[in-house]
């Protein structure tokens, strides 16, 4: 995969009428680290260098790439990504127009996703979680529909995908996004409030497996 030239529109991982999928994978974003000025504005390098970790300047730098490619308009260097006080990123681009994005970081590298409304992604490496972990996130009634492990990570990736396009004002509780057959969603407590400020919209859910692990993709 060739992806070093700023500017450049690939590797998008999907265009969909609702949104796009970019990405960044780890080998390219710890060859990027230092050469990244085509990719960043002058605040998001500033960002970057306050990180402490070579890792998480990795990951940081993978999630930035990955959503400017799929944002997919003008010059990387003139869209500028922050996060607000929650955590969520947004995009402002040139002329102060501002995108909904998300970002996720796994091992495997960076994902990004724009839509014109609010969106969440999540990317995940599929492996076994220990029983503790799943009551953690999964409600009893989830619990009995795991089968494998994809069957955990693709829940797990779905619940953090909602919880980042619901995003604000939330608790950190998983439960109350619970995923019902027919890939229908239950919400309860505070991810239940905030949809409803959000105008009640109908939350859709796509998954995939790229790179050994699982995506999900929260989108309205
Ligand atoms: C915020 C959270 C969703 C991040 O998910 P994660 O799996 O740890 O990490 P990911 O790599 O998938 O996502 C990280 C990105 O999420 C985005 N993010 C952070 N807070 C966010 C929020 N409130 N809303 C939407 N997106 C958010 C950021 O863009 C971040 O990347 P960046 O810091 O490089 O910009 C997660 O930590 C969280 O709090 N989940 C709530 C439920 C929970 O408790 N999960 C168990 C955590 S152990």
């Amino acid at each position: 995969m060739n992806g070093h030239k700023a500017g450049q529109r690939e590797p998008l991982l999907s265009a969909s009428a609702n949104y796009r999928l970019g990405l960044c994978l780890a080998q390219e974003a710890a060859e990027l680290l230092h050469h990244c000025s085509d990719w960043l504005t002058d605040s998001e390098r500033a960002v970057l260098d306050s990180l402490k970790t070579e890792k998480r300047r990795r990951d940081w730098l993978a999630g930035r790439i990955a959503a400017k490619r799929a944002l997919g308009e003008g010059q990387p260097k003139d869209i500028e990504i922050a996060n607000a006080e929650s955590g969520r990123p947004y995009a402002e681009l040139p002329g102060g127009r501002k995108m909904n994005i998300s970002i996720s970081h796994c091992e495997a590298g960076g994902l990004g996703a724009a839509a014109s409304s609010v969106i969440g992604v999540d990317w995940e490496a599929i492996r076994t979680q220990t029983p503790a972990v799943i009551g953690y996130y999964a409600t009893a009634r989830e619990q009995e529909s795991l089968r494998s492990p994809e069957d955990q990570i693709r829940l797990w990736t779905a619940k953090e995908a909602v919880f980042k396009l619901l995003s604000e004002e939330l608790n950190h509780d998983l439960r109350e996004i619970e995923l019902l057959a027919a890939g229908k969603l239950s919400l309860s407590g505070q991810a239940l409030k905030r949809w409803e400020k959000l105008g009640r919209p109908s939350i859709r859910l796509d998954h995939g497996v790229y790179a050994g692990a699982c995506i999900s993709v929260a989108y309205i």
